[in-house]
């Protein structure tokens, strides 16, 4: 693995991602390679915005949100003091949570995905994955894991959300990952069986 790469973890809420990132990142470091991670909403001035939107601090309408997360992700990429195309050009490898096939499979409930594909051809354009992994849980899984500081109401709405998530992004995949090297992982398996599966397919990337 001589160049650096650039890896995307896609998965719903309670999927599992941080708890793999953390670990990929060891990794890499026991292996002596630069590695940074990141996410989107990024920690830059609009996915600061966004967080602000999706806690009620700031009202605004759905159409303007996708725009946002466009936005974030643009300055997550292209930003000239931390962006991801300047440390992948200082040698760090780089681990995402979400990009944006998060917002094909989120945004999509409200503005169509043409309109969302078609603008975030931009970010492939600029900055492709090398690799994307998909955390594949059973819905029911993720609800349960997350469901530990929630009432009842609450876990059932969340669990109708998680389902639809993940409904979204399985189509996603199929219908714009054509050109793209994703990995759906049997994010049901232990935390140590998931984490071999994903840094056996880094290991075997060749550039
Ligand atoms: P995400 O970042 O996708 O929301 P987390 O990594 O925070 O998900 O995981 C959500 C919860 O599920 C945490 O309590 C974590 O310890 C637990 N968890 C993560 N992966 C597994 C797994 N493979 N098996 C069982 N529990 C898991
Ligand atoms: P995140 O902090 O990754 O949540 P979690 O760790 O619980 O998975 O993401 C926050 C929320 O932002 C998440 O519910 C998904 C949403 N989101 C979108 O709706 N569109 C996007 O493009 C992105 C990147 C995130």
């Amino acid at each position: 693995m001589k160049d650096p790469i650039f890896i995307v973890i896609e998965g719903v809420d309670g999927s599992g991602k941080s708890t793999q990132i953390e670990l990929l990142k060891h990794k890499f470091m026991e292996s002596g390679l630069k590695i940074m991670d990141t996410h989107e909403p990024s920690n830059g001035p609009i996915g600061m915005l966004i967080r602000n939107i999706m806690i009620g601090r700031i009202q605004t309408d759905q159409s303007t949100i996708a725009s946002l997360f466009l936005a974030d992700r643009l300055d997550h990429i292209n930003n000239p003091i931390n962006g991801m195309k300047k440390r992948l050009s200082e040698g760090y490898n780089i681990i995402s949570s979400r990009y944006y096939f998060s917002s094909y499979a989120f945004q999509s409930e409200y503005v169509p995905i043409e309109w969302i594909v078609n603008c975030n051809s931009l970010c492939k354009e600029y900055l492709k994955p090398d690799i994307i992994f998909y955390l594949n849980v059973d819905p029911v899984t993720c609800s349960t894991r997350l469901a530990k500081n929630r009432i009842g109401a609450e876990i059932y709405e969340n669990l109708e959300k998680i389902i639809k998530a993940n409904n979204e992004f399985l189509n996603a995949f199929e219908k714009y990952g054509k050109d793209e090297n994703i990995f759906i992982i049997d994010g049901n398996q232990s935390i140590d069986a998931i984490q071999k599966n994903m840094w056996d397919n880094i290991a075997s990337f060749k550039k």
